[in-house]
């Protein structure tokens, strides 16, 4: 139902070649492209790419202007063809941090393809998990200290509901690529049950060959949500 990934090794991926590392965020935007076209061609009905952590906020001013104008003009030239393919898009993250103009186009993106359903895109971007989850809460603790909300009602479901995924189901496979085996502040409530796959591969080196080997090795698995073995394969 949702893969989620987190597309790392694009600086590696440069610096191997003696390239400056936007040439590996360049390449690593046409492995993305790759794998939001495998996702449609393998009707995966949701896909979670992993673009910029708030933690990528600390990199150098440059690699940052540059992954800002890099996602500006991937965004432009794809937006038609990903409208085309039935993309709906959104945008996961805190948005206040990014500039005006960005703001723009996110909105813009998301509004054309709001009534797509092949396949949902979610983007994140300036996003971090932690931060989700405390926004959450605090727009909880508002609606309790308004009077509005029963204290006693807060369970799972409802703050699900204030996550920036709301309305999603959970990931049931994550893949890193680029060999580090962490999650990197991303999707931690999410992430609860879902299956792991980790990949030496650097993500601009990722192709659609490679997606369908991580779905291969996730049939594999036996999800068992804490239940035993024989409770799981007796269908309830
Ligand atoms: C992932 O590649 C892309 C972003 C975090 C924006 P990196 O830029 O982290 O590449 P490495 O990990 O340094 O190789
Ligand atoms: C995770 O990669 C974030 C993205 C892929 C966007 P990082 O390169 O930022 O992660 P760390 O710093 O190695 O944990
Ligand atoms: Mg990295």
């Amino acid at each position: 139902m949702h893969i989620a990934i987190i597309m790392d090794g694009n600086g590696r991926w440069a610096k191997a070649r003696h390239l400056p590392r936007t040439a590996g965020h360049k390449k690593g935007a046409d492995a993305a492209r790759a794998a939001i076209e495998a996702c449609v061609e393998l009707r995966v009905p949701c896909l979670t790419l992993y673009a910029f952590s708030s933690e990528n906020w600390n990199r150098p001013e440059e690699e940052v202007g540059e992954l800002m104008n890099l996602l500006k003009f991937y965004l432009g030239r794809e937006l038609a063809s990903l409208h085309k393919n039935g993309v709906r898009m959104r945008f996961i993250g805190d948005r206040s941090r990014l500039s005006e103009d960005i703001r723009e186009r996110l909105a813009q993106a998301e509004e054309l393809t709001a009534n797509n359903t092949r396949l949902w895109l979610q983007v994140a971007l300036s996003y971090g998990s932690r931060q989700e989850i405390v926004q959450a809460a605090r727009a909880l603790a508002e609606q309790v200290s308004a009077g509005t909300l029963d204290l006693a009602a807060i369970d799972e479901k409802l703050l699900e509901r204030h996550l920036y995924t709301a309305g999603l189901p959970d990931p049931d496979l994550l893949i890193r690529t680029g060999g580090d085996q962490r999650i990197s502040n991303f999707l931690l409530w999410q992430c609860a049950y879902t299956e792991f796959y980790f990949t030496d591969t650097l993500w601009p080196d990722f192709s659609k060959e490679n997606l369908r080997e991580a779905i291969e090795d996730f049939r594999g698995r036996e999800r068992r949500f804490g239940k035993t073995e024989a409770k799981v394969s007796n269908v309830e």
